[in-house]
């Protein structure tokens, strides 16, 4: 960390290579950042009702999400303390969890109720044993985990997001579930996430878009632990436009949160991009469209489309090029416009 200085904006350089090549450095960033985040980790559609559950991966560690019979939302460990088998498979609902291997079964607050055949093991209290619990919280349509025994909750460590969403009148509550779509890209998750973050690239890489966005007007907005994106489009009476001007764009949120989400809000839906690190230049991006009853899941705004499929192959050519340059160009840096540097007042302040 030492190699970098934060500096302000206007003197801003890129972040030294190495913290995208090392791989150790991604360990660090586990540590480091992603243990001690949010992450979003299901659907609190699946979770609705009391006795409902579903298995989840939280950083890679197994865990259940259920809503227990006070209708409490819980996160447990989802391995059997017995002989850590997976006790909780997919989703259901039920009364108890029971582990497939020797049939330990637990409530739905963690807590051991049978162990077929221990009775009369010495030191072995039933009520001794409970799965060790785990932060989640439902968010609209979506579940978030955090490992970090304590701290601000989801909400609170962006909170201007909630206010935001609600202030609009967007029913994120009631939205549900309807598609999903994943990709591998190549490359260090940083290089995903700081694209994502800036618009510096669209005149060459979306011109169709540079072409309809008031790109004068497009500007990304960093805050603590999240930032914000606006990306008009200039009016036109032009029919056959790729990116057409409607209302809703002028509604819509875009919103970046610390480290690895992605949420872009519409009237009837929305779109939610998780960014996850499989090795230090793998990148699996995980898509999910949620929306209201009747609602059309496609609302094609500028900013939504630059991270989906027709556009995803010249990105992805670009981020290629990026980390071989990346590796090729070990201690050059770039001094780049401020835009490019909004997503590193969130890594450098850490
Ligand atoms: S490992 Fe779960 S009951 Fe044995
Ligand atoms: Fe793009």
């Amino acid at each position: 960390m030492s190699e970098y200085e934060p500096k302000e904006l206007s003197k801003a350089t890129t972040i030294p290579s190495s913290w995208y090549l090392d791989p150790a450095f991604l360990d660090r960033e586990r540590e480091k950042i992603f243990r001690r985040s949010w992450q979003w980790i299901g659907r609190a559609e699946d979770v609705s009702r009391p006795g409902d559950y579903f298995a989840a991966s939280l950083l890679d560690e197994p865990i259940v999400v259920a809503r227990d019979h006070d209708s409490r939302l819980r996160g447990l460990s989802n391995v059997c303390r017995h002989r850590a088998a997976l006790i909780a498979e997919g989703k259901g609902n039920g009364k108890l969890l029971q582990c497939p291997y020797h049939g330990w079964t637990y409530g739905l607050d963690g807590r051991l109720r049978r162990a077929p055949e221990m009775e009369g093991v010495e030191d072995f209290e039933i009520d001794d044993v409970c799965l060790p619990g785990v932060r989640v919280e439902a968010w609209g349509p979506m579940v978030l985990g955090s490992l970090e025994a304590s701290g601000p909750s989801f909400r609170e460590t962006a909170p201007e997001i909630a206010f935001e969403v609600e202030r609009a009148g967007f029913p994120i509550e009631k939205m549900k579930f309807r598609e999903r779509r994943e990709y591998v890209v190549e490359a260090n998750w940083k290089i995903y996430v700081d694209n994502y973050l800036e618009g510096y690239h669209i005149p060459m890489i979306h011109p169709a878009l540079y072409r309809e966005l008031d790109y004068e007007k497009y500007r990304v907005e960093a805050f603590r632990n999240h930032a914000t994106q606006y990306a008009p489009l200039r009016p036109s009476s032009d029919e056959d436009r790729t990116y057409p001007k409607r209302e809703e764009d002028e509604k819509a949120l875009y919103y970046w949160v610390f480290p690895n989400l992605m949420l872009n809000f519409y009237p009837g839906n929305l779109q939610a991009n998780a960014v996850i690190p499989l090795d230090h230049e793998r990148t699996l991006t995980v898509f999910e469209w949620f929306a209201l009853d009747g609602e059309d899941i496609e609302a094609p705004s500028p900013s939504a489309i630059r991270c989906r499929s027709r556009t995803s192959r010249s990105e992805t050519r670009c981020r290629r090029v990026c980390a071989r340059t990346l590796t090729i160009e070990d201690d050059s840096r770039c001094g780049g416009r401020t835009e490019c540097t909004s997503s590193m007042v969130c890594f450098t302040s850490i």
